[in-house]
This record gives structure tokens, sequence and C-alpha cells, in this order.
């Protein structure tokens, strides 16, 4: 475990030496070849927080009993938010995203839930969702809201899992394709820590794939009428 976290951080780290070293030896006089080395540099100290940011927001969940924040939010407007941000960073692959929604309360109140957290585990799946899907490919994202829970599936018409991975997907440091998937910070932590969020909303998650390919995700997280 820790040595997989140790190999992840060990490239990015590498390569931001190896550019520094470059800078320093080889006195570049060309101003373009030394702006893309520095790009380098800087793409990969991005890599290297996100994995480190990703370590202590995992031992904040291990360690310490977890707070619940909560805040009055629409459903609709939400998802419909969170939609419009992800066609903004797949925008590269004119992905179609479908939003379904059954509210099947009278009143189509608010509810009351740790927005971070909601927004954090779908960020984790759709994300991957986007990652593993093709071009011009489909995400449906489905909601139904019932009197004290809200239930969500995730689709999409990607690989799917791979076989061998669904019964692990939600372990921690676990990742289906380990050479594809170090690059951008990925270290097998989306799905385990969806998981702990959704079990701190006393709900549950599961994944599995839809019969004409892709996967899907499905979670329900209980929510407060009032705080
Ligand atoms: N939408 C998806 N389609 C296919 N495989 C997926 C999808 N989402 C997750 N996976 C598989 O589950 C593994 C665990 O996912 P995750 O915990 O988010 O880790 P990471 O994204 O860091 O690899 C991934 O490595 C991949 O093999
Ligand atoms: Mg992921």
């Amino acid at each position: 475990m820790v040595e997989s976290l140790a190999h992840d951080l060990k490239t990015p780290i590498s390569i931001i030496k190896g550019y520094a070293e470059s800078l320093l030896d080889d006195c570049i006089d060309d101003k373009l070849k030394f702006k893309k080395y520095l790009d380098v540099i800087l793409e990969n100290t991005d890599k290297c927080i996100k994995i480190v940011k990703m370590m202590l927001f995992m031992s904040e969940l291990d360690d310490s009993p977890v707070n619940l924040n909560f805040s009055q939010i629409n459903i609709k407007d939400f998802l419909t938010r969170k939609i419009d941000e992800y066609k903004q960073i797949s925008k590269d692959k004119s992905l179609n995203f479908d939003l379904d929604i059954l509210d099947k309360r009278h009143d189509k109140a608010m509810v009351y839930i740790d927005v971070q957290k909601f927004e954090r585990v779908m960020d984790n799946i759709v994300i991957n969702s986007i990652r593993y899907t093709p071009e011009l490919g489909m995400i449906k994202i489905r909601c139904n809201v019932d009197e004290d829970k809200i239930y969500i599936t995730v689709c999409d018409s990607g690989s799917g899992f791979n076989q061998k991975d669904l019964t692990h997907v939600f372990e921690r440091f676990y990742r289906g394709d380990v050479s594809r998937s170090s690059e951008d910070g990925h270290v097998g932590l989306g799905l385990y820590i969806a998981k702990k969020l959704v079990e701190i909303h006393g709900g549950k998650i599961e994944a599995y794939n839809r019969e004409g390919g892709g996967a899907c995700i499905k979670f329900d997280l209980k929510y407060e009428k009032s705080v």
C-alpha cells in the first residue's frame, strides 16, 4: 500500500528533478523551450499535490469521527450544475450527459445534506466514467428522491468493469489497470472514498456492469428534512 503510493509519487518527482536539472545545466536561451520545461515541472508538481491531498483526506476519514455539515440544496439545481461542470471538463470527448430525476415527494422540498461530501461522491464516480468512456459516449445520471432518501445511479457507455475488478473496486488503493491509472494521480482511492462518504450518510453503494456494456454505480443517501 505505502509502496504503491511511494511509486506514484516517485514518477512525477523524478520528472521534476530531471527537468529542473536540465534548466540549470543547459543554459537554455530558447524562451519557448524554457517555458515548456517549466510547464512540465508545474504539471508534475500538481500531480504530487493531488496525491498528497488524497492521502491526507483519506487519513482524516480513517482516523477521526467525521462531522456532517448540513446545508439546504435543491437536488435538481445541484445535479444540473454538476453536469455543466462535467461537460466542461470532458469537452474534448464530446460526451453526452443525460439527467433523469424522479422526485416522488408531494412538496418537492429542499433536502439537507452535506453538500461537499455528496459532491465528492458524485465527482469520484463521474470522473471515472468520463475517463473510461470513449469520445461521443453517454453518461446517464438517474436520481430518485423519496421521503427520506436520495437514490443515484450513474451509468456510462465505456469499457465497463473488468469482471475480476468488480468485487474489489471499493477497496483502498485498488486499481484495475495499474499501468494506466497512476497517470493524473489516480491512485485507487476514488471509489474507496466514495463508499466511506456514502456510509457516513447511512447509505449503500454498489458497482455492476450494464447488460449492453458500460459501468454503473448505484448509491443511496439518507437526507434530513430539516436541521
Ligand atoms: N466507469 C468505470 N468504467 C470502468 N472501470 C472503472 C470505472 N470506474 C472505476 N473503474 C475501475 O475501478 C478501479 C478503482 O476506481 P477508483 O477507486 O476511482 O481508482 P482510480 O480512478 O484511482 O483508478 C479503477 O482503477 C478501474 O479499474
Ligand atoms: Mg478514480
